[in-house]
């Protein structure tokens, strides 16, 4: 039994079938669980999650980390996975960039895995344990725990957007969905407005007492009064371990030279670093570049552009959809700004490994950071974590969490194409000295505000939450 669990989606581990056909798991190279990983190996620690593929249910042990594998069939994998998570929740929590679906089939099968996922905590924690339920994946998880096991001490944490009151509004399921997050002691959100919305919310759809007193500063803490118990509710930006970046980036400096030789030692390099989604702003991060190299301002005998994007939700509509966009566009670039030894996007579709990725981080003399909505956005805060030589530019769209803190940075619209195309040229042709000062700001402030922090921050404020709400318990004897 664990006295701390981790409760996501996703597994921390990767399966691969090696050549002799044998399978092995390794721990996977995530944000997540490298920010968890002390506090799990300090503590006997467990994790519930889907290993991402249909029917699976070995259970790994990784690095001390009881490995619990929540199996999901095909049917579950298209209503749950591709459908209520990332067709309805996915799109409502990020303004509408497509229209949510809402299907009262897929809305079973999200309420019935939630329901897996909740035995499979119950299961796994120790008495007063502390279970940590994370995303949009499992929002109804809290309560259907606390309702087996109201001794554990349960904290939610959601990694994208909260929307406004008019968005989640219409939801037919918003009230089973708040409900659903408060049996959580703590909620956490990575921005205080993610915080208010959930606030107004609650008061406006379940009518309980909700005070938003001092959520607008970092960790401050916004309460729900429910019945005895009180939810708190607070902003926690989550980030990368930058030091642990900085350091392997360091190895990297000659394999990214190699990358600039490779790419035809080009005078700039511009990189884009995605799961390919229509969130990130691939799209408007290439109209730019054409309307760039169309009316001269860059020169693309000179200049690439390396997308690395990784495939994600390929059986989903609208991926499709923007993956033959985003192919479409880069055809397009290539055959009307390119020759044939030299095409100006160099675009793959893959994921890169870990070293190979930040070697690319080391050799871009511009990072093209352009999403249209994201909750905090990684790859910002790992490229400025990498970049200890006060190299390179962050161009950075003001519609990402990181923005709110990464605000020396080149921000950008991303809705507004002129002035995408003015902050690309700026932050390649701006001084070399303005530019070392941007990145020496970006580089501090990662190293200051780390993963770390954000974990600690989240399980002290757990911890205050949950004794609070206990001592309540002991007084009324329950
Ligand atoms: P999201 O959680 O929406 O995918 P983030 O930017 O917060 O977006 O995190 C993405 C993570 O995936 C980062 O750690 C980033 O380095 C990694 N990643 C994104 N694209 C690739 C890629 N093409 N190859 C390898 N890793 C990638
Ligand atoms: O950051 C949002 C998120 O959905 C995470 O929950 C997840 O780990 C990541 O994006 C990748 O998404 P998926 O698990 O759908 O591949």
């Amino acid at each position: 039994m664990a006295d701390f669990v981790v409760v996501a989606n996703r597994l921390p581990v990767d399966k691969r079938v090696e050549p002799d056909g044998s399978t092995t798991w390794k721990r996977a190279p995530g944000g997540l669980v490298t920010a968890l990983t002390p506090t799990l190996a300090s503590h006997s620690g467990a994790w519930v999650g889907w290993s991402g593929a249909p029917d699976s249910s070995d259970n790994p042990q990784i690095d001390g980390i009881d490995i619990r594998s929540v199996p999901l069939s095909s049917d579950e994998i298209a209503d749950y996975y591709e459908g209520f998570a990332n067709s309805t929740l996915w799109p409502l929590y990020h303004d509408l960039l497509v229209e949510p679906v809402f299907d009262h089939d897929w809305w079973t099968t999200y309420v019935d895995v939630n329901k897996r996922f909740a035995q499979a905590a119950a299961e796994a924690a120790d008495t007063g344990a502390t279970v940590w339920v994370h995303d949009y994946q499992l929002q109804l998880v809290p309560a259907l725990l606390r309702e087996l096991r109201p001794d554990l001490r349960i904290g939610f944490f959601l990694h994208i957007p909260f929307p406004s009151y008019e968005l989640f509004a219409r939801l037919p399921w918003r009230a089973e969905l708040l409900r659903g997050l408060l049996g959580a002691d703590l909620i956490g959100f990575h921005l205080p407005g993610g915080a208010e919305n959930f606030l107004t919310l609650v008061r406006r759809v379940l009518r309980l007492e909700a005070s938003c007193d001092p959520v607008g500063v970092r960790d401050g803490l916004g309460t729900i009064r429910d019945g005895a118990r009180t939810v708190r509710v607070g902003s926690f930006p989550i980030s990368v371990d930058a030091a642990a970046v900085a350091e392997q980036a360091s190895a990297m400096t000659e394999r990214a030279a190699e990358i600039r030789a490779e790419l035809g030692d080009p005078t700039t390099i511009l990189l884009g670093v995605d799961r390919l989604d229509y969130t990130k702003g691939i799209d408007v991060r290439l109209n730019a570049l054409d309307a760039l190299f169309r009316d001269g301002r860059l020169d693309p005998a000179s200049t690439v552009l390396v997308q690395l994007a990784s495939p994600s939700r390929e059986n989903v509509d609208s991926y499709i959809k923007v993956r033959n966009r985003i192919e479409q566009s880069v055809a397009h670039i290539n055959g009307t700004h390119g020759t044939v030894m030299n095409p100006p996007v160099r675009y793959l579709l893959k994921p890169v490994p870990r070293d190979e990725l930040l070697a690319y981080f080391l050799a871009a003399d511009v990072m093209l950071v352009t999403p249209l909505r994201d909750g905090m956005n990684l790859v910002a805060k790992e490229y400025a974590a990498c970049r200890a030589d006060l190299g390179g530019a962050l161009v950075l769209s003001e519609f990402t969490g990181a923005a709110t803190e990464m605000d020396r940075a080149y921000l950008v619209n991303p809705y507004d194409p002129q002035s995408v195309q003015d902050v690309v040229a700026r932050a390649v042709t701006d001084d070399p000295e303005s530019r070392r000062a941007r990145m020496s700001a970006l580089h501090q402030q990662v190293l200051d505000f780390d993963v770390d922090l954000w974990s600690r921050s989240f399980l002290q404020c757990l911890s205050g939450a949950a004794a609070a709400n206990e001592a309540v318990d002991n007084e009324a004897g329950r």
